[in-house]
């Protein structure tokens, strides 16, 4: 006799779930535009982290990590180049189905137009690790790291270089491909513009409007062309991105209101997508946090924040993938989807409300393919370095072992009952 209670959702069979990682956050021993950046900047983050943090709320309990340059450092990460096989188990004992991860560039060409056989075939066992176990790949090219050659040319800033940009991509694909389908090219245009040539907080540290915009139209470029490319080699290919996507909306009823909503969603979504939209065969959602807007400005409710300070409204999930479907009429994957929680505290109650809204957004027709949390593992949080901890797995980073958080054993429980 089955007496647990039925759950208030159900999926489609075929549903991806999985989790995320990123090269330069998990794997350790990179040597790229970044891992460079951090060792000249590491001990400036760690003097500004109390003007900058100190309002988090968890500063009381981070202090002493946020405070310390080691903190800034990926160095070894959380070791998963070497115990990959290991991490692959741990996504099995959640009973996820797929798992995204980014191919470093500076690896595979550590110097210009050198391809490096030990990476290659690193990779190859990497994505033959996941086929073994029937996890589908879901494999991205660009997701925030270069190599130091590559940015020393200036980057995506110059538009002559996205022919490099393309040729790592070809020979990923023509290495790598076989048993992967799905592509992300590049991961959150906006938030790699922004943070590196607006705001300046991330290398090359730049605050210029009129370089961001070079970067960020080479980027829906270097989508384009790759996209093609990947067409052009196989049809198995499905190629898409990893946006980033917020609901913005407004707070009140005033025109202001709405008008700076509408403004603001149309900015971050649709400008990038629509210059990429024909080179698409899905979207993937990063979705974080949402903007509430009352006039121009922008007022979140706030009534709860994750260790980052960021709001969190999990349930705004369903409007932004109605919203993409509406737009785009392309198959969504929600590619990253997470909350730095330190304690646990929120997981498991952002998870049920993100698997509600994905559910209502199921129902309502949005051709939703996947989820993917971020992260599987807790990892190296770019500036902020390592205290911030998204991972469903705790890492301790002195023995470099993992430990499932509660909330992760629930998330694995309603997973398999789903499956049943
Ligand atoms: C990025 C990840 C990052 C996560 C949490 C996304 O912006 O793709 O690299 O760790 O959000 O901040």
């Amino acid at each position: 006799m089955n007496q647990k209670k039925p759950l208030p959702f159900q999926f489609p069979k075929k549903f991806l779930w999985g989790a995320a990682t990123s090269a330069h956050q998990v794997e350790g021993g990179t040597h790229n535009q970044w891992s460079v950046w951090e060792l000249e900047n590491a001990k400036s983050l760690a003097k500004q982290a109390e003007y900058r943090q100190a309002e988090l709320p968890v500063w009381s309990e981070i202090k002493a990590e946020a405070l310390n340059p080691r903190n800034y450092i990926s160095a070894n990460a959380t070791a998963h180049y070497e115990v990959y096989e290991h991490d692959f188990d741990l996504l099995k004992k959640l009973h996820l189905n797929t798992f995204r991860f980014s191919i470093e560039w500076s690896r595979i060409e550590p110097t210009e137009g050198a391809w490096d056989p030990e990476a290659i075939t690193h990779y190859k066992r990497y994505i033959a690790a996941l086929n073994a176990r029937q996890i589908e790949p879901i494999m991205t090219l660009f997701h925030f790291s270069l190599p130091i050659w590559f940015a020393e040319k200036g980057g995506f800033e110059k538009r002559k270089n996205v022919r490099y940009f393309v040729r790592f991509a070809e020979k990923v694909l023509h290495e790598l491909g076989t048993h992967v389908r799905y592509i992300v090219t590049i991961n959150e245009p906006e938030v790699y513009v922004s943070q590196g040539y607006l705001l300046g907080t991330w290398p090359p540290a730049v605050q210029s409007k009129k370089r961001a915009a070079k970067v960020y139209w080479n980027l829906a470029r270097a989508h384009n062309k790759v996209a093609k490319m990947a067409h052009g080699m196989s049809r198995r290919y499905k190629v898409g991105i990893a946006k980033n996507s917020a609901h913005h909306y407004a707070g009140d009823d005033a025109w202001l209101s709405r008008a700076t909503a509408a403004i603001a969603q149309w900015v971050a979504d649709d400008l990038f997508l629509g210059r990429i939209k024909k080179q698409l065969d899905w979207i993937g959602v990063n979705y974080y946090f949402s903007c509430r807007y009352y006039g121009y400005r922008m007022h979140n409710p706030n009534e709860k924040v994750n260790d980052l300070g960021w709001d969190m409204q999990p349930e705004r999930l369903q409007q932004v993938l109605e919203r993409l479907f509406v737009k785009y009429n392309k198959p969504l994957i929600v590619t990253e989807n997470g909350v730095a929680d330190r304690n646990d505290e929120y997981r498991q109650w952002w998870l049920t409300h993100t698997m509600a809204a994905m559910h209502r957004a199921l129902q309502s027709g949005v051709p939703l393919l996947g989820y993917v949390h971020w992260s599987l593992v807790d990892n190296f949080e770019w500036a902020y370095g390592r205290w911030p901890r998204f991972g469903l797995y705790e890492v301790d980073y002195t023995s470099g072992k993992r430990t499932a958080r509660k909330s992760a054993l629930w998330f694995a429980r309603v997973i398999s009952r789903l499956k049943d």
